[in-house]
């Protein structure tokens, strides 16, 4: 089903049951006093609804629906499966999830359950069906909010029912045991296997050995789809009470998260919504918020996509929760916003007195509504309610595709590779921090996309695409040979889609024959060791031993030393197109020079830079000013810390 949201959203989860009934109304009078349109309703809320098994009480929260239906609030609703109460972990122990050492995870913390329980997947679903039959019809129902944050904290287990589950999905993909001895080369240190019901999730392996590799990654595949299958048995139960409203779940497409391949579970929500958390430490958090916004909408792919969390201000969880300032908070909503959310949710309406979420903020923080962060929320509102032109805008399509890879993530996670410093998050981060500093826009794109989808990109980058396959090399190819450009990096094109390595060259076709390089042999650098690069930059990480075979070498490795010379940065004509390879780690002005040398030669010139993001958005720009200093940017004036917004 297609979302068309009818505004632009304003508000937070709302939790009323941390609180007396008689503060109820209160709380939703201060919602409309800050302007808040939507909240998110019952998320935690299993063990109230369903207090013994099969016993239901929805009295509570009828009466809360009615308080905010009363106030015009919209409602998103939750399906109140994302912690299992009590009597199910008591009763049925099967539903805990089991870690990789074997120990079980208690109740008391959330999510403690394993996504392949049998039983919690039953009664999830049981719960689900209820709620939906309840409210489906209700007149303040905006959409549909499943389970919370899947994958979050549970998202591998390792248990008895994963197993089962595990060789089903196995014997799914490989369809005989034969297929998957191949895929996985069992061959060696004895691992055969005759028939699938003795494989096992990768349980901990002896101290200096490792679970075979291809093992490990179908593991993460599985288990990504298994969280999946949850979301889609839960949406499926909202559809036999509900056929027109939209659902969601929240991802949460951040720096840190990386377990579930969201471009799979993008084909199956009816819009995209995520959660964001920023980084309180990082003083540049604001281009991880800005990587994580652009990510989000790769995901939805042009269509409207919501913020579903953020923090008001401090969170609880990280090692020191510096809160936002007032000026922090807006510039991170309204970057959402420019970047395509179709408006900006926080967690929660009210701060938890007791509990776990105690010292997390919330739009009415403990010292109540004359606070800070409430004038700051309330101010907030009434930015957004004069946006509301912006609902069916959206950003246009950006000069670069940023082809991000769960997949390729995930297998250069794995612990027996050729250096620890292989890192795909921090080298995908810092070629973004790169095109975001020379304000050069991007979308992130599916690494399966069409050529018709990546045609409309003047130039792809692709970071270490480590897993490619036939297809994704031949698509990539024909995109360049068409005229398109591509700029890869080491450790891509590595293996294939079970880890096997192509033979040949390292990175096999898209690294040999279309970036024209010939890579003999991979030499990692030392901790902290650093090379001098033939145009003076200074490589990090990683070095090769490797040969141009019809590129242009822009620099090369040092012509002594194990990587001898080998190709350190080059550009390949192909076809119409060129292929660019960038076969080490750079940082600061060298990756500044590299990137800006690629854009240009494929025609491509930013708009601002790191501390000024200037973001179009249908006929709006969006000015944010990120530094402690007013700036001017065509013809306005844009206060320190503040942002504008400009009609084009
Ligand atoms: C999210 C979660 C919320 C709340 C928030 C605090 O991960 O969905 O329920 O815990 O973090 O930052």
């Amino acid at each position: 089903m297609d979302w068309s949201p009818r505004t632009l959203y304003f508000g937070a989860d709302y939790n009323p049951e941390q609180w007396q009934r008689e503060t109820w109304p209160r709380d939703i009078e201060q919602m409309v006093t800050l302007g808040v349109n939507l909240v998110s309703l019952g998320v935690f809320s299993w063990s109230l609804i369903e207090p013994r098994e099969g016993e239901y009480e929805f009295e509570w929260l009828d009466e809360v629906v009615e308080h905010l239906h009363g106030g015009g609030i919209r409602v998103n609703m939750a399906t109140a499966t994302a912690s299992p109460p009590a009597w199910m972990t008591d009763q049925y122990p099967s539903v805990a999830a089991v870690n990789r050492e074997g120990v079980c995870l208690s109740h008391g913390g959330r999510q403690h359950h394993s996504p392949s329980s049998t039983v919690y997947r039953e009664k999830s679903v049981q719960l689900v069906e209820q709620i939906a039959a309840r409210y489906a019809e209700h007149p303040a129902l905006e959409m549909w909010h499943v389970n919370n944050e899947l994958g979050c904290h549970t998202p591998h287990c390792y248990g008895e029912e994963a197993a089962i589950a595990f060789r089903q999905w196995l014997q799914d993909k490989y369809t005989t045991v034969g297929n998957l001895n191949d895929a996985w080369s069992t061959r060696f240190w004895s691992q055969s296997y005759s028939s699938f019901d003795e494989i096992n999730p990768p349980r901990l392996t002896p101290v200096g050995t490792f679970p075979n590799g291809s093992q490990v990654h179908d593991f993460m595949h599985f288990s990504s789809d298994q969280l999946l299958r949850q979301f889609i048995a839960e949406r499926d139960a909202i559809r036999r009470f509900d056929s027109t409203h939209p659902i969601t779940t929240n991802f949460m497409s951040m720096r840190h998260i990386s377990a579930m391949d969201y471009w799979k579970w993008a084909e199956e929500v009816d819009f995209v919504s995520t959660d964001h958390y920023a980084e309180a430490e990082n003083p540049k958090a604001h281009v991880e918020l800005a990587f994580a916004a652009d990510l989000t909408r790769g995901l939805a792919g042009g269509k409207p996509w919501l913020l579903m969390e953020h923090s008001p201000a401090a969170v609880n969880w990280q090692p020191r929760n510096v809160p936002k300032d007032s000026d922090e908070t807006i510039r991170h909503a309204m970057s959402h916003v420019a970047r395509g959310s179709q408006g900006v949710m926080f967690f929660q309406f009210k701060q938890s007195q007791g509990g776990s979420e105690r010292f997390h903020s919330a739009m009415v923080p403990h010292v109540g509504t004359a606070s800070r962060v409430t004038r700051t929320m309330e101010d907030l509102g009434q930015q957004l309610g004069a946006l509301a032109d912006l609902t069916s805008q959206n950003p246009p399509t950006a000069p670069v595709g940023f082809v991000l890879d769960y997949h390729s993530w995930w297998a250069t996670q794995q612990l027996n590779l050729p250096s620890v410093d292989l890192n795909y998050s921090e080298l995908a981060h810092s070629w973004y921090d790169t095109l975001h500093a020379l304000g050069i826009r991007v979308d992130f794109v599916n690494p399966d996309a069409s050529l018709d989808q990546l045609a409309r990109y003047k130039a792809l980058v692709a970071p270490m695409l480590h897993v490619v396959n036939d297809s994704r090399a031949k698509t990539l190819d024909r995109y360049v040979s068409e005229g398109g450009h591509l700029l890869t990096s080491y450790f891509s094109g590595v293996s294939d889609e079970s880890l096997k390595v192509h033979l040949g060259g390292y990175g096999g076709a898209l690294v040999r024959e279309l970036c024209g390089v010939w890579v003999e042999e991979f030499v990692p650098l030392r901790a902290n060791e650093t090379v001098m690069l033939s145009n003076g930059w200074t490589g990090r990480y990683w070095t090769e031993r490797s040969q141009s075979r019809n590129a242009d070498v822009l620099c090369h490795f040092p012509p002594r030393g194990v990587a001898d010379g080998g190709v350190a940065f080059s550009r390949n004509r192909r076809g119409a197109g060129e292929a660019w390879y960038l076969g080490t780690m750079l940082a600061g002005d060298d990756l500044v020079s590299a990137v800006s040398e690629y854009c240009t030669a494929a025609g491509i010139r930013g708009e601002g830079s790191a501390d000024l993001e200037v973001l179009t958005r249908g006929d709006y720009v969006l000015l944010i000013n990120h530094q402690e200093v007013t700036v001017e940017h065509r013809d306005q004036t844009v206060s320190a810390g503040g942002v504008r917004w400009i009609t084009q």
